[in-house]
């Protein structure tokens, strides 16, 4: 994925967007293929509003759900929604003697690439099923086999929701393939939430209210701080920042990290835990 920058409204903001395009596009260029989503301030504005010749800042790429150098025999990608991106950028760079793809989305009309993909499983270099929530319901992992017979023996890249990409790490589990199965989250799974607190962030001189569900660094970009960020969910550490006084909630394990000495949190996924001072 790459991070890009852009100006919205006066403040630049930044999010992860994973690579569409192949690796060596002709013109040179690099696509992302963005999903505007309810009350999105950088999505919609991409979407809706961002035109041509708009400046974008843009990050080196990073992350780790790629293909591996050495082609694997047979392939299965398992995608929801806008999961599908990071796929996208696979399908159009390497082909594959025998891969398949599980892509769940409400309705056919929904599907993101849809043309594309129909257009590689009529060429025969995708087996392509299209599960199609609203009429067909929710995928149930435990069916999987049902569909792809042979799925312990494929190398898997899956993205989407919590509730799938979880499901199906604990399936690949249960199965004793758990090295098989490669995924990328788009968000945190919050599991925990509590009472919020007054944040102060103290090289800035702002005091704030903040409840116990909103990240840290939201709370800091909300109140005009400049707060350093990366993934904005937890894998990257590019948020990092001293806890100087009182205590946090790690949304992802509700575990509290209290104030002492040489303590960094991850604004991207602490909360409040009560008042708080956060060193920006
Ligand atoms: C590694 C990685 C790759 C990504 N690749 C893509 C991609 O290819 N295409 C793409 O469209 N997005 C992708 N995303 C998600 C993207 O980074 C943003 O999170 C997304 O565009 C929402 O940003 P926003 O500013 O519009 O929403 P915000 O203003 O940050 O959030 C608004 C509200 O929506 C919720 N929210 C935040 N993110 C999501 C989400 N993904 N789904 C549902 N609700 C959400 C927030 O909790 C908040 O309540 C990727 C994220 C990561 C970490
Ligand atoms: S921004 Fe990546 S870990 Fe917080």
């Amino acid at each position: 994925y790459v991070r890009i920058g852009i100006d919205v409204e006066g403040v630049r903001l930044w999010r992860a967007y994973s690579l569409t395009s192949p690796t060596h596009r002709q013109d040179g260029r690099v696509t992302i293929t963005v999903k505007a989503i309810p009350d999105g301030k950088v999505s919609n504005h991409l979407v809706r509003r961002a035109k041509p010749g708009t400046l974008i800042q843009l990050d080196q790429p990073t992350g780790d759900f790629v293909l591996p150098q050495a082609k694997p025999a047979k392939v299965l990608y398992l995608t929801a929604g806008s999961g599908i991106t990071p796929v996208m950028g696979m399908l159009r760079d390497t082909a594959f003697d025998d891969a398949v793809m599980i892509h769940c989305a409400p309705r056919a009309q929904d599907v993101i690439f849809r043309d594309e993909l129909r257009g590689l499983a009529g060429d025969k270099r995708l087996r392509l099923t299209e599960v199609h929530t609203d009429t067909d319901g929710m995928l149930d992992i435990a069916r999987l086999g049902e569909l792809v017979p042979d799925w312990t023996e494929r190398e898997t890249w899956a993205c989407g929701p919590a509730g799938l990409l979880d499901a199906a790490e604990k399936h690949w589990s249960e199965h004793g393939v758990p090295e098989r199965l490669h995924t990328e989250r788009f968000r945190p799974s919050v599991v925990a939430t509590g009472d919020g607190g007054e944040v102060t962030f103290s090289a800035t001189g702002k005091t704030v209210e903040a409840d116990g569900a909103t990240p840290l660094l939201d709370i800091g970009e909300e109140a005009g701080v400049l707060m350093p960020s990366g993934c904005r969910m937890g894998i990257c550490f590019g948020c990092v920042t001293p806890l100087k006084a009182g205590a946090v909630r790690d949304l992802r394990t509700g575990e509290i990290t209290e104030a002492e000495p040489g303590v960094l949190i991850q604004t991207c996924v602490s909360a409040a835990a009560g008042p708080c001072d956060i060193e920006r």
